[in-house]
């Protein structure tokens, strides 16, 4: 039998300047560019088999056959892959997540990225990362960023070849950690795809968001390549703000917050004000995450620990990108 196997690591990464809202739901290309923080300790194992003698593709994510129906993500960055390299059978998916749902931390991102990366594995040259990007963002818009380590910024360009991610900078080259505080690990209620969709055609306030991300790119990117903390940390915040005044704005308006959420964020502002930086960021769901510098992480946690349990309390560093070895 005729076999082609590849192999991916990817991390998952969170958004400092967010993505939310898409010009093509096809393609996937967002209506403003966004930048991220790809993080070490969760990360995707996939391994992709494509071979002549299978009669369908299966997709199995920890050990489980998932449901066919359940594969349109997947199908796209598959199919994709396949044109590109003009290969016409089927394949075998084999997912590992290490991106514990108690983590609060979303899988897509890591899973649509090392999907991208096994099957291109599998069939072709792995170096073009940017390409790697492209496939990814065909599954997820997230996932583009998850090819790279460290601070990733997503192009939204305006056609498939136009939209990937690229790095600012490498992992080692930025002190900037992440505190979740797991409010909820129960999965979403209203999915981000749908979220941002709702508010990009209801918000009244959409345009201005769109146009005031895409402002703040520029002054993000500088910010990482001074390592800035404060910059970044102040354009994180405001941007998370700005995210979520988009879905209270929406019609019928929705909010992805809790009691806690909010709890969490005076939390965080006290805690600044008492003289420890640090910043929230929140995305499609009640969970806050604390970005802060390395030299505070521990002061960070134990000031949360007052509030919240240990388990809630999720500590993550900068990660590095996409790898085709486990180790
Ligand atoms: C709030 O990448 O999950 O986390 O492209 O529809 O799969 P789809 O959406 P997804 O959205 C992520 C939204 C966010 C912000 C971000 O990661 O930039």
């Amino acid at each position: 039998m005729n076999k082609k196997q590849g192999f991916a690591r990817a991390h998952t990464n969170i958004a400092l300047l967010k993505y939310w809202g898409k010009v093509d739901s096809d393609l996937i290309l967002p209506a403003n560019d966004s930048i991220s923080l790809t993080l070490d300790k969760f990360y995707t194992d996939t391994k992709v088999t494509f071979s002549d003698d299978y009669t369908s593709d299966r997709f199995y994510l920890n050990r489980h056959l998932m449901n066919p129906k359940k594969m349109q993500r997947v199908n796209r960055v598959l199919e994709a892959v396949k044109n590109e390299f003009g290969y016409q059978g089927y394949a075998k998916i084999e997912s590992e997540n290490h991106v514990p749902t108690s983590a609060g931390l979303a899988s897509s991102a890591s899973g649509m990225a090392a999907l991208a990366g096994a099957a291109v594995d599998a069939l072709g040259d792995v170096s073009d990362l940017n390409n790697l990007s492209r496939f990814a963002r065909l599954g997820s818009g997230s996932a583009s960023r998850s090819i790279f380590g460290g601070i990733v910024h997503w192009h939204r360009g305006y056609d498939h070849q136009s939209s990937f991610a690229e790095q600012i900078v490498a992992e080692d080259e930025i002190d900037l950690n992440m505190v979740t505080i797991v409010i909820d690990h129960r999965k979403k209620k209203i999915k981000s795809t749908l979220g941002m969709q709702h508010t990009a055609e209801t918000s009244p306030f959409y345009p201005a968001w769109v146009e005031a991300t895409n402002q703040a790119v520029p002054e993000m990117i500088a910010a990482v390549k001074e390592n800035n903390f404060t910059k970044i940390g102040e354009l994180a915040e405001h941007s998370a703000s700005m995210m979520h005044a988009t879905t209270l704005s929406s019609n019928p308006s929705f909010t992805y917050f809790a009691p806690e959420t909010i709890q969490a964020i005076k939390l965080v502002e006290q805690l600044r004000n008492s003289g420890i930086e640090c910043y929230y960021t929140i995305d499609a769901g009640p969970n806050v995450k604390v970005l802060c510098q390395s030299k505070n992480i521990t002061r960070v946690r134990d000031f949360f620990k007052n509030y919240f349990a240990e388990e809630q309390l999720v500590v993550a560093k900068p990660g590095s990108g996409i790898k085709f070895t486990k180790n």
